[in-house]
């Protein structure tokens, strides 16, 4: 067999009545990061002291983890100096637990238990593969030989436990490893086993971590198991029950969301999906989820920036662009239909004031994750909506609707012809280029420019003396508004050839320098419409230069008309 054909499907656990796809997440369970521990352990560069030491600071006192394996000190020096290191230098917050794993093997039990000395609130984590592909593959025995490992693990860790300071919260967490893997009816064995030999009852329950080591079937799957396990174990109330979600399969969060729903109540996760293989699954993504469905996740993520940036100095890994809510690309849009509706959105709440998150494509407020919104960004297959969008919001731009085809326009062809994503900068550029330094044919060399009102009349008096190429002339004209004053003006010059259409204008802020933007809307003689953009400290002033580059940019497009015959 050389394909598909060598793998043997996932047979699934028959389960009659199952509730679990009625019921919904409506609190946050008990988070707990692995980064430390299976997330270190899958690096090519494992963290130095420092490193794990930001790194442990970074998940407690920002984010707000309460849960933390710090390692396996029985298995590497670093970890068991890790270990001593967060307890003898105070590291730990008095409400956070750290978590030791340990194989379930005596000498390195006796060892852990040597690492965890002065700590104040311990989990102390011990497991064995219990799967039929590892008892048959690794372990060469039976359903009670891996059950005998398990217990007689747990009867020296509850012997060693009664000897430990006092003082010391210590609890215990059992993970049959390779939980998926394992019939259900065994796993439910060997974990109350376990419950019994560590005299768990509901004042001392015992974490029962069911791994999904290497995932291995469907989300839903992976639901059905957990709910038929837990419909076996005897005494269920003996224990919490914790998922620990690895990411073969891509469905690391739907397996710990659906195993959340059939009765989990705790998580191990790690940041960014980071550890063994394709990772473990990701806490970020988990807790969001929740947020973005209204439920509190008990964790902070409002500073994305510097939690992207510690983890990825401390792992070397890097946060791809498109990880959910994290990802440099995942709160922007290049389709313009996408873009409009952003827009849309935005401006839709503005109008209702409302509280409500309503903007479409863009399923969280970045700015809860310390994001600031970067709107839009611009390829080939935007629209006209997005160049506007983010002249307005980026530059300070409003352009008139009407003017938004003929800039994406614009935009489209530089697009086009470099194949590549339009910056804001090249953005700006581009319509600087087209509307700012507009430099003739015509150019107005001197002008003055009254305006007042006579018997509540408002009238203003243009004069001005312009250039056409070797030609100077002047014009003067009166009017009920700068812009009036200005046809009249050149009423009997050759630049007279457009209609006004339309006129909008705002205050700009550029640096600490407040000026005024105007924008006029032309109309040629073929029919077809131009545009020109004017600034000036004068609204006045600003008019008028529009006026003058919508004259300008219509020439040049006659001109290139007429020369191309
Ligand atoms: O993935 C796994 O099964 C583990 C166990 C040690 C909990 O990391
Ligand atoms: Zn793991």
């Amino acid at each position: 067999m050389t394909g598909y054909e060598k793998y043997t499907p996932f047979v699934p656990q028959p389960i009659e009545n199952r509730t679990w796809p009625d019921k919904t997440i409506t609190k946050a369970p008990t988070w707990v990061s692995v980064d430390l521990r299976d997330g270190n352990q899958a690096l090519i560069d494992p963290m130095s002291m420092d490193e794990k030491l930001a790194m442990f600071h970074l998940l407690v006192d920002e984010i707000g983890v309460k849960e933390v394996e710090i390692g396996f000190p029985s298995a590497s020096d670093t970890d068991y100096e890790i270990c001593r290191e967060l307890i003898e230098g105070g590291h730990i917050p008095e409400d956070v637990t750290i978590q030791v794993l340990v194989q379930a093997r005596p000498h390195l039990i006796r060892r852990t238990f040597e690492a965890i000395r002065g700590a104040k609130n311990v989990i102390f984590h011990f497991y064995n593969s219990t799967s039929t592909l590892q008892r048959e593959v690794v372990f060469h025995t039976d359903v009670e030989g891996v059950k005998k490992i398990a217990t007689d693990a747990a009867d020296l860790i509850y012997e060693m436990a009664q000897d430990v300071d006092p003082e010391m919260n210590l609890r215990f967490e059992y993970s049959p490893e390779s939980f998926m893997g394992t019939e259900m009816d065994v796993a439910a064995e060997i974990c109350a086993a376990v419950l019994d030999h560590l005299h768990a009852d509901e004042e001392h329950k015992v974490i029962l971590n069911l791994p999904t080591t290497v995932e291995n079937c469907l989300p839903n799957q992976f639901a059905d198991e957990l709910e038929y396990f837990l419909r076996r174990l005897p005494g269920r109330e003996r224990a919490v029950i914790s998922l620990h979600a690895h990411n073969d399969r891509g469905t690391g969060v739907a397996t710990t969301e659906m195993g959340l729903l059939a009765g989990a109540e705790r998580v191990e996760a790690c940041l960014f999906g980071n550890g063994e293989r394709t990772g473990n699954v990701d806490l970020i993504t988990l807790a969001m989820n929740m947020y973005v469905q209204g439920v509190d996740p008990e964790l902070d993520f409002s500073n994305m920036e510097r939690i992207i940036s510690l983890y990825e100095r401390a792992t070397k890994m890097q946060v791809p662009a498109r990880q959910p809510y994290a990802g440099d690309l995942v709160f922007t849009a290049f389709s313009g239909s996408h873009q409009d509706a952003i827009n849309k959105g935005f401006q839709y709440m503005e109008d209702q004031d409302g509280e409500q998150w309503m903007v479409p494509y863009l399923p969280i407020n970045p700015e809860d994750l310390g994001r600031s919104y970067e709107p839009v960004r611009i390829n080939s297959q935007s629209g006209k909506g997005g160049a506007a969008f983010i002249m307005h919001h980026k530059f300070g731009f409003d352009m008139p609707k009407a003017m938004h085809a003929e800039f994406g326009a614009v935009v489209q062809e530089e697009s086009d012809r470099e194949g590549v994503e339009i910056k804001p900068e090249t953005l700006y550029r581009l319509f600087e280029d087209t509307y700012l330094k507009v430099d003739g044919p015509y150019r107005l060399i001197r002008n003055k420019l009254n305006a007042n009102v006579e018997n509540g009349v408002a009238r203003s008096h243009f004069y001005g003396k312009l250039r056409h190429k070797d030609t100077v002339f002047e014009v003067e004209g009166d009017g009920n508004g700068p812009i009036d004053a200005f046809f009249n003006a050149i009423h009997e010059e050759r630049m007279n050839r457009f209609t006004f259409i339309d006129y909008k204008e705002h205050a700009i802020s550029q640096g600490s320098d407040s000026q005024a933007v105007a924008y006029v809307q032309l109309r040629m003689q073929d029919g077809r419409d131009v545009f020109g953009v004017g600034i000036d400290h004068n609204i006045s002033m600003a008019s008028i230069k529009a006026v003058i580059c919508a004259i300008n940019r219509g020439r040049q497009i006659e001109e290139a008309a007429e020369k191309a015959g």
